[in-house]
């Protein structure tokens, strides 16, 4: 399969005549873009259509055409000319349920797929030279065989009569499934599709590597402890905080970290957007009691469990506020390294510049979505850093989504 891929925002303005919701069409496709979407053109105009590869000839209906937009979306019907990585999709739900995009794609062809955009992304936000990222790969997550049974979170929307589900693709309805393949086995055993839930709008299922799952109807934070697993410790945290889904998730990053930033005994290192101190907890022993770790976080549930999980490190601080204004409040001037793992938003220039003051020797960015990575790479390229390497992790297999972990060091070092 040749990944091509097609850059949402390179779309050249379109005048020729307009496909409109419900025409089918015959259409080449020829690139991937980011959102686990393909690309082709019908007579000029650009379509984007799921359910598909490149290198593919299907049939697809028009589902959305924009008054105002230039291009059209539509799914695939049907497949003429298929390629050889397309596989029979193992859930009976793909293709209906939102929650996945490649199930129809082998494993080793969901991985190209998400190398080629996370490749694209550097070049066209990172301003990286597309050659320097060709050997780029997705790694698979260790113990991950065949991309079902990982998710340990997943969140249900409940509908009018109760009976829990998951979205349909960019809809509010809610389809009714039976089992979800992806989930954790944990997660299937509570059975929260076959249960009802009368006068609840939504049920958090969480199935914890160290404590019972648990389905918890319109969760607050707050209430339920969960049990997790990393690092060769036990983390206990509320079920409503941030954790890695796939379950090797932690230990693969804490290792990516940890290789990029290369921590040193007596190092003074940030952890930024900590949750419950993942990082800060598996680079306390390596910085050890003449090091500090400082931690931040906003999340004032998520602040208590770090210290919780960490009150045995005196080497580890956490902070609670925002990242943004803890870096303006301090008069720190100095860190030797920085763990930088924000929600898909990005760090934003206002961060980035913030810790290029501290003139770390090495930045470790974790991301979940690579366009905000790539954008926050280009800030920092512009303030003469550059980017020294990237790992990407299939952290999500059957969905688009995939997790980097990229180093950013000075230029002059
Ligand atoms: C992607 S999670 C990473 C958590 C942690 N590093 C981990 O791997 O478990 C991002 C975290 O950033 C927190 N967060 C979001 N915006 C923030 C902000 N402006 N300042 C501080 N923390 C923030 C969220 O509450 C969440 O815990």
């Amino acid at each position: 399969m040749v990944c091509a891929v097609w850059a949402v925002s390179g779309v050249r303005e379109y005048d020729g005549p307009r496909l409109s919701r419900g025409d089918v069409i015959d259409l080449e496709v020829t690139g991937v873009a980011h959102g686990g979407i393909c690309v082709g053109r019908y007579e000029g105009q650009v379509v984007f259509v799921r359910h598909t590869l490149p290198g593919e000839r299907v049939r697809a209906r028009i589902t959305d055409a924009p008054a105002h937009a230039r291009f059209v979306r539509a799914d695939t019907e049907a497949v003429m000319r298929p390629v050889p990585e397309r596989v029979s999709p193992p859930c009976p739900y793909a293709g209906v349920c939102g929650g996945c995009d490649w199930q129809h794609v082998s494993m080793d062809g969901q991985r190209a797929l998400k190398a080629a955009v996370v490749r694209e992304q550097l070049t066209r936000l990172g301003g990286e030279d597309p050659q320097r990222w060709m050997d780029l790969v997705v790694e698979p997550i260790p113990g991950d065989v065949d991309g079902l049974g990982w998710r340990t979170r997943m969140r249900f929307s409940v509908d009018g009569q109760g009976r829990a589900g998951l979205h349909g693709f960019r809809a509010h309805e809610v389809v009714p499934i039976d089992t979800c393949l992806i989930a954790a086995p944990g997660i299937r055993d509570l059975q929260v599709t076959r249960r009802d839930w009368p006068g609840h709008r939504e049920v958090t299922a969480v199935a914890p590597a160290a404590s019972t799952p648990v389905a918890i109807p319109d969760a607050k934070p707050g209430i339920v402890k969960v049990r997790e697993i990393a690092d060769q410790r036990v983390w206990r945290l509320d079920a409503t905080s941030f954790w890695q889904v796939h379950p090797g998730a932690p230990d693969a990053l804490i290792s990516a970290v940890r290789a990029a930033i290369q921590p040193r005994g007596g190092d003074h290192i940030l952890d930024l957007y900590a949750g419950v101190g993942l990082f800060a907890g598996a680079l306390a022993e390596d910085v050890g009691e003449a090091g500090l770790i400082e931690a931040v976080e906003s999340d004032l549930v998520a602040v208590r469990g770090a210290r919780r999980n960490l009150h045995d490190f005196p080497q580890v601080r956490i902070h609670a506020g925002s990242v943004d204004r803890w870096l303006g409040r301090q008069e720190i001037g100095h860190c030797d390294a920085v763990v930088l793992d924000p929600p898909r938003t990005g760090a934003g220039k206002r961060v980035m510049a913030s810790i290029m003051q501290l003139r770390p020797r090495a930045i470790a960015y974790v991301a979940c979505d690579p366009a905000a990575l790539a954008r926050d790479i280009a800030t920092a390229k512009r303030a003469g850093w550059r980017l020294s390497a990237v790992r990407a992790f299939d952290a999500f297999p059957m969905t688009h989504h995939v997790e980097c972990v990229a180093l950013l060091e000075p230029s002059d070092v």
